[in-house]
């Protein structure tokens, strides 16, 4: 009999798992190969569009952008079709190795890197820094969260700014507490589990993905801790950041708890 190794005692997809030998890997690096289909919803243009356009409020001329968490580089080259000098680092060796695969159909000149938040990346002097997408709700302690943003620091431009988003609480009570999900991409199916801990203010977003025809599946298990945008605050002050605004996802309206998503325009004070 295979092992299984579910982190709920009665999972919802036990009836499908349980002939299967459970592989545990690092969130991300199996799920790199599908995420360009998993997120092929997503309007990445529009992104780059709203991101310039938030960089047009507080900063003449938007041209060095770099992308934090970048993925496998949707974003970056979107902005540069926009006309932006964009490059990216994301920490999943993976996601990075499709980035740069990808730059082929984009005619793209990005660079990319891998490397973690609490890594620098080689590159200064940037317009605008983003870290977007519930990216930062990846970092899981304060002290990181900091080092993080006083990381960033290093890489604007004096007048630079600094453009992130997070997930709210809201978010995941509304839409990720016992939410199921399953596709078919390329002969293998991909289970996704999400669910909300209240007490530790984690979301938990479980995928099990399964090749067609082994008798095994992959499970990734990704926390993404979710901060109140008072914990954002703080630790922008705490940094040396002065917060230029909060906005509701994609839109210029004040953000607030009652968001789904809050975009953070920061620049260092
Ligand atoms: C939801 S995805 C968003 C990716 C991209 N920004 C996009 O919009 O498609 C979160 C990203 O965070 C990256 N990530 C997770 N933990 C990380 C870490 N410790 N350091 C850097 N990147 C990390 C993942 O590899 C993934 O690409």
């Amino acid at each position: 009999m295979f092992n299984l190794n579910l982190s709920q005692k009665d999972h919802v997809y036990k009836h499908e798992l349980k002939h299967r030998e459970c592989r545990e890997v690092f969130p991300y690096s199996i799920l790199a190969g599908f995420y360009n289909d998993v997120m092929s919803h997503v309007e990445y243009e529009r992104w780059a569009a709203y991101t310039l356009a938030v960089g047009a409020e507080y900063k003449c001329g938007i041209n060095k952008v770099f992308d934090f968490a970048c993925g496998t580089g949707n974003l970056v080259f979107q902005l540069e079709l926009m006309g932006c000098d964009a490059s990216g680092a994301d920490g999943i060796e993976e996601m990075v190795k499709i980035a740069n695969a990808e730059k082929v159909n984009w005619h793209s000149k990005a660079s990319f890197y891998t490397c973690d938040f609490l890594n620098l990346p080689p590159v200064s002097n940037q317009d605008m820094v983003l870290c977007l997408y519930d990216s930062s709700n990846y970092i899981l302690e304060v002290d990181q969260q900091e080092l993080f943003f006083d990381q960033v620091k290093q890489l604007l431009s004096p007048d630079g700014i600094f453009l992130f988003d997070c997930s709210t609480r809201l978010n995941s009570i509304r839409h990720f507490n016992g939410y199921k999900f399953r596709e078919v991409l390329n002969d293998t199916t991909i289970l996704r589990y999400a669910y909300y801990t209240k007490k530790d203010n984690i979301q938990h977003n479980e995928f099990f993905i399964l090749p067609e025809g082994e008798d095994y599946y992959w499970h990734e298990h990704h926390r993404q801790r979710i901060w109140s945008l008072r914990d954002f605050e703080k630790s922008l002050k705490k940094t040396g950041y002065k917060l230029l605004n909060k906005y509701d996802g994609f839109s210029f309206a004040s953000g607030s708890e009652k968001s789904e998503r809050v975009h953070f325009v920061a620049k260092p004070a």
